[in-house]
């Protein structure tokens, strides 16, 4: 089996303004410690794309965005494109978050034309997958994941995976201050690893799958200690410098 580096990345989502933002990512530069290994990327709203890549500018932490158009240009107001994001130097797009699922109605398939696009720019998708608690309650966690990502598989094909990021984020645990145990986010990580080898062996024990929901500094070294999680996708606690570094720590 393969050592994966561990990926902690920051999801901002619609927080922090340009007086917030700066103290925090100085902070988090500053607490990094050397002896933190993991791979580290802060994703903040799009207009602050700039800033951050100057702040990070000389740091080992990457930068992302939280969403992208799945088209490529044109008359489609609102939108940012691949190639925008491509100009601020993004490594990592977050594509699917149940929250743009949600409230945008983003389907499985423009799920899947976005982390195509995201690829094709070169940058690393981040695909959230994810069950809400009706469908955990009614057994059907396995069959939702094993849907949203076959919408994937199918349209990428399973080279798509090839640099890809899978965060399994359990809608009943974001931002609910209610974290799946350890055990309970293994067994899915285990079972989307396992889709992923009905196709590919090699992409199945490569692919990161970060786990987010709820991950602090209490509970994110017992989640991270799981064979099959590597890394988390960080909300409310990205936004508090301490307990993000915490976490980063916590993910070797
Ligand atoms: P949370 O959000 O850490 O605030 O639960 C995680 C996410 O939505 O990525």
């Amino acid at each position: 089996m393969t050592k994966r580096l561990a990926l902690v990345a920051a999801n901002w989502k619609m927080n922090g303004t340009l007086k917030t933002i700066r103290p925090l990512v100085q902070e988090v530069i500053g607490g990094l410690k050397d002896d933190c290994h993991a791979d580290i990327a802060i994703c903040p709203p799009s207009i602050y794309l700039q800033e951050l890549q100057t702040l990070l500018t000389g740091s080992r932490i990457g930068l992302g965005a939280q969403n992208a158009s799945h088209l490529e240009a044109g008359a489609y107001t609102g939108e940012i494109s691949v190639n925008m994001l491509k100009d601020y130097n993004c490594q990592y797009v977050i594509v699917g978050h149940s929250e743009r699922r949600e409230f945008y109605h983003e389907t499985d398939d423009r799920v899947a034309e976005k982390f195509i696009r995201v690829s094709a720019a070169g940058m690393i998708p981040i695909l959230c997958i994810g069950e809400q608690l009706s469908e955990r309650e009614s057994g059907e966690t396995d069959t939702v994941i094993a849907r949203q990502l076959d919408a994937v598989i199918n349209m990428a094909g399973i080279d798509g995976f090839k640099d890809a990021v899978i965060a399994y984020e359990p809608v009943w645990a974001i931002g609910t201050g209610k974290t799946a145990t350890p055990q309970q986010a293994q067994e899915v990580h285990a079972f989307i690893r396992l889709q992923l080898a009905r196709h590919d062996d090699e992409v199945a024990d490569k692919t990161r799958i970060l786990y987010g929901g709820s991950v602090k500094p209490s509970n994110a070294a017992d989640l991270f200690s799981m064979a099959d999680i590597d890394g988390g996708l960080i909300g409310g606690a990205s936004l508090v410098a301490a307990d993000f570094l915490n976490i980063c720590l916590a993910a070797g």
